[in-house]
């Protein structure tokens, strides 16, 4: 088995095991509906010969983005727009997929080329709005959340289920959560975010209780025969914060929820947190996770086809890609290598 072997998850089969990883374009245009700038950019990856194309974190309601050029999915007319995307995606040979996304207290933030790419808050009057998040702790730099209210939680899995149904109508034919990077199902998991003292915080059993219930609202969505997958953090490496013993204990509940796949994406639950040093940096976890019986992904400086074969079978069952794609759209074309007539559109060949 190699990267290129193809994996079934549910009813779906995936060509091969190289994927994009969801990369944010903040290019929606401003009521979160995708626009030709996504179509041309997610079409010329899926021709590039990933086996699937997640489309990027998109907002399952407004005051979920992370910006106000987010996609998002709660109302028709996004629906018809992602519709487009699956379309393209799919004719051109990939398996369409959308990350949906809880930012939490990473939430209103300015599009990163406004502002030499650092975060900075986005407030009400300015057109921003207020976030929520599992307690008032600020991300640095962004405004200071409002603590989730029982209301707020019951609106937001209503809102998750209703963003499943969405992708569904879509065409997606495999759904993520954005469970990592210190988004708001992750701030709930760290007990660096999460200071409740309600029945949502406490001990790791009790900081899971949402994150469980968001998984359930989505899988209630989401048809039986359609695979869902999780983006987890491997640990916090912060002290005091999530160790890998409490992931993988997360994971084992996470498959006993309806969930397929973890995909491993640490750090970023605070602004000082781990920057990936080294090739494979989360990939190299996969191992401790496959003991907890799920399917693993994972991303993280993959720029070689050397890093693939290393990667796959031996530390994931898949790998996301991200910078190397948005370098070079046919960079799993290249990393395939030796048989090129074989594997590039026909549309190509005479390149050859
Ligand atoms: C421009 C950009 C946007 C990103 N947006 C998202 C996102 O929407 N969701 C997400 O989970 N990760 C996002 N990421 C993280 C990537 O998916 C990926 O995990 C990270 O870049 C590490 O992989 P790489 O070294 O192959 O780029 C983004 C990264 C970049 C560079």
């Amino acid at each position: 088995m190699t990267a290129w072997t193809p994996l079934h998850l549910r009813d779906v089969t995936l060509p091969n095991r190289v994927w994009l990883s969801p990369m944010c374009q903040y290019s929606a245009d401003g009521d979160g509906v995708p626009t030709d700038w996504h179509l041309a950019h997610y079409g010329a990856r899926a021709a590039g010969g990933v086996g699937m194309v997640m489309v990027e974190c998109t907002a399952v309601a407004p005051d979920m983005r992370t910006t106000a050029r987010d996609l998002g999915l709660w109302n028709e007319q996004q629906v018809a727009g992602h519709r487009r995307l699956v379309e393209v995606i799919a004719t051109v040979g990939s398996v369409p997929a959308v990350q949906l996304g809880v930012a939490g207290r990473k939430s209103s933030h300015g599009v990163p080329w406004d502002n030499a790419g650092t975060r900075s808050a986005v407030p009400p009057r300015e057109g921003g709005w207020q976030p929520l998040a599992p307690s008032a702790v600020p991300f640095a730099g962004l405004a200071v959340p409002r603590e989730m209210s029982t209301t707020d939680g019951t609106r937001l899995l209503e809102d998750l289920e209703r963003a499943a149904r969405g992708a569904h109508r879509a065409g997606y034919r495999l759904l993520e959560l954005h469970g990592a990077n210190g988004y708001l199902f992750h701030e709930f998991l760290s007990p660096l975010a999460n200071r409740r003292t309600d029945g949502w915080g406490g001990d790791l059993q009790d900081r899971m209780r949402f994150p469980l219930e968001m998984v359930r609202a989505l899988r209630s969505g989401w048809p039986e025969d359609k695979p869902l997958v999780v983006r987890l953090p491997a640990e916090d490496l912060l002290e005091g914060g999530l160790t890998t013993d409490d992931m993988t204990t997360v994971a084992t509940r996470l498959g006993t929820s309806g969930v397929d796949m973890v995909d491993l994406s640490s750090g970023a639950l605070v602004p000082e947190s781990l920057r990936l040093t080294a090739p494979l940096h989360n990939a190299r976890y996969g191992p401790l996770f496959r003991t907890a019986g799920m399917r693993t992904a994972a991303s993280g400086l993959v720029f070689e086809a050397a890093h693939l074969d290393e990667a796959v079978p031996g530390l994931v069952d898949a790998v996301f890609v991200g910078r190397a794609l948005l370098r070079d759209p046919y960079w799993a074309l290249r990393a395939r290598g030796s048989d090129p007539i074989e594997s590039w559109p026909r549309q190509y060949h005479r390149a050859f």
